[in-house]
């Protein structure tokens, strides 16, 4: 900590000076999350907060397809993320065109798009959908079939969930795709008691084997109500390291996996980020009028 204190005392300084705010998504280190970030939270919960905000600046700590939402949302607001970097397997296993060929194939089933793509992909797409509310967009739609994109674990959860036909795409988080069921059992035979909550883009084994099944979000409310007494988080390492300050009464066993685009974000990053007011999103003005209709659909039907 003692060499994060002058670059948080910089940041700080710096953000009142450019009228900024910084959105750090749950799985961003404690050093971001629990020092100068002004919102935390989920993919949802972010890009509701991009909405509210009356900063000039918002600084994404995050991934490229968050800033890109916030400046969808915001199109006349300086939207910055401090590394160009920091991707997602998810959003680059799917383009624009490949949703063009797939509504070409299935004429009139809407699309339900993962917030997890780019501006490009959401665009062509009916609406968008979180972790959190993946089910209940589907449901809302009220139709028999959708095509769900672009991560299949999600669409199998989603699709355990409803009657609605999902017709999958073959995306995966790199970094949720690598948990086991049997790494699983084997947390449940070295912790008893233990109680194993797993993020929806984990492969259905996990899913199985876990006793609950939420967006990050989702597993801080459980967290609340329940008060385990030893959790296990199925998902990015940076999660348990968080919400564990937030928690001191229950014990947390660390099995993650690092997501390495959320790592690229850096306290030196970020202040360079603001020092030199880079580096700016941009969104073709035609393709984030459509993104933004996918999006603020979706936060109509809420969570
Ligand atoms: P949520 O925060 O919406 O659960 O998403 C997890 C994730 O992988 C974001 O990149
Ligand atoms: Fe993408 Fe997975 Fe990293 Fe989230 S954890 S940003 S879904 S690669």
């Amino acid at each position: 900590w003692q060499t994060h204190l002058p670059w948080i005392d910089a940041i700080s300084r710096l953000k009142k000076q450019r009228n900024a705010v910084i959105l750090a998504h749950n799985y961003q280190p404690p050093e971001i999350y629990h020092t100068i970030s002004d919102f935390t939270g989920d993919s949802l919960a972010l890009a509701q907060q991009a909405t509210r905000t009356e900063a000039d600046v918002i600084v994404q700590c995050g991934v490229h397809f968050m800033a890109e939402t916030s400046k969808v949302l915001n199109p006349g607001k300086t939207v910055l993320i401090p590394d160009t970097g920091a991707g997602c397997s998810l959003a680059e296993s799917i383009t624009a065109d490949d949703v063009r060929l797939l509504k070409a194939k299935y004429p009139g089933v809407p699309v339900v798009t993962y917030v997890n793509t780019s501006a490009d992909v959401k665009a062509e797409s009916d609406v968008c959908c979180t972790s959190a509310n993946a089910v209940h967009i589907v449901e809302s739609l009220g139709v028999e079939r959708v095509i769900f994109l672009p991560d299949k674990y999600l669409g199998q959860y989603v699709a355990s969930k409803t009657n609605v036909k999902i017709i999958l795409w073959e995306g995966s988080c790199e970094v949720h795709e690598r948990f086991t069921g049997e790494e699983l059992r084997a947390y449940r035979r070295a912790h008893g008691g233990v109680r194993i909550l797993a993020h929806p883009e984990c492969p259905p084994d996990v899913l199985r084997e876990a006793d609950f099944v939420g967006s990050t979000a989702a597993m801080i409310t459980h967290l609340n109500e329940r008060r385990p007494r030893r959790v296990v988080m199925i998902t990015e390492c940076s999660m348990s390291d968080n919400v564990a300050v937030e928690f001191p009464d229950i014990e947390f066993t660390r099995p993650c996996n690092l997501c390495p685009h959320m790592r690229r974000i850096t306290l030196p990053r970020i202040h360079d980020a603001l020092l030199h007011l880079r580096h700016e999103v941009h969104v073709d003005p035609a393709v984030a009028q459509g993104a933004r209709r996918a999006v603020e659909r979706m936060l109509a039907f809420g969570r």
